[in-house]
């Protein structure tokens, strides 16, 4: 080969490995899970999912009128576990957290009610699975970003109830659960860049997870703090980091 040839080879070399780990930034960075969802706000949702599977596939019907929800809820449930899989705090779902994922993301594909109420037992199953492996986990694509979305604001509209006026006091369980499930979606999705309307600006959708990430841990910690105040301000910052994602990612969403 020519002296030419092989300095573009070395070139190309150093251009694809700059990509690579420019593509990789945000995941690589991810902070310790308890520093945006606390393990025990999440640990408190799982009970929550699975019940509500458990009513979503009782019978056809049912399952007919839900299956829409359990999509929305499976794909939620399968970013949680992940946190808790990854989760710096010790919880009841860590030893169980692939496992459960696996089961979860079976439910996300149930096409009819017979493989919804099986994957569901499953689920159930794997919620107490002792198998392990959770050091194996990392933030990688788990979960479908579009039904993830057609999740966050349903979620988001429970705890703009439950944060506000006299219920603030009444409902700071929920309220953490919610938030610490806000910041999981957000902080699962950044792996979804590729199912974007710009699949190639990873760093940018990146920066905007982080910002939804950020504002949905900060507030959780004005629930724990029980200072509503802060919550509200941090609600604003949530609501921002929607707008701000979409009008480059999801222009034509509705307001
Ligand atoms: C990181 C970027 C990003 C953030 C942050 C974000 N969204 Fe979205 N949103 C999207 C994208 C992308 C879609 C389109 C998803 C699809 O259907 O493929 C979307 C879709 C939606 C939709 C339409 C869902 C449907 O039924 O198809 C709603 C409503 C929505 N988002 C609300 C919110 C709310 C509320 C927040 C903040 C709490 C939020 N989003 C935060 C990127 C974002």
């Amino acid at each position: 080969m020519k002296r030419t040839t092989w300095l573009c080879l070395l070139v190309g070399v150093f251009v694809g490995v700059a990509l690579l780990s420019a593509g990789g930034f945000a995941i690589a960075d991810a902070p310790k899970v308890s520093t945006f969802a606390p393990a025990k706000d999440l640990a408190g949702q799982v009970n929550e999912y699975v019940k509500e599977f458990e009513d979503a596939v009782k019978n056809e019907s049912e399952f007919a009128d839900n299956q829409g929800k359990i999509a929305k809820d499976a794909n939620t449930l399968i970013v949680i576990v992940l946190a808790l899989g990854m989760h710096d705090t010790d919880n009841p779902y860590k030893a169980a957290a692939p496992a459960l994922i696996k089961a979860t993301q079976d439910l996300a594909a149930a096409k009819d009610h017979a493989a919804a109420k099986a994957a569901t037992e499953a689920v159930k199953k794997a919620a107490s699975s002792k198998a392990g492996g959770a050091d194996k986990l990392k933030w990688e694509k788990v979960a479908s970003l579009p039904e993830l979305m057609k999740a966050v604001p349903l979620i988001n509209t429970k705890l703009k109830r439950s944060v506000g006026g006299s219920r603030f006091e009444k409902k700071l369980d929920e309220s953490a659960g919610y938030s610490a499930t806000l910041a999981a979606i957000a902080q699962g999705a950044i792996a979804n860049s590729g199912e974007t309307e710009k699949p190639g600006e990873v760093e940018k959708w990146g920066k905007f997870c982080v910002q939804m990430r950020e504002a949905a841990a900060a507030v959780n910690a004005g629930i724990h703090a029980k200072d509503q105040k802060a919550t509200e301000a941090a609600m604003d910052k949530l609501t921002q980091s929607c707008d701000d994602c979409h009008a480059v990612f999801h222009a034509d969403v509705k307001k």
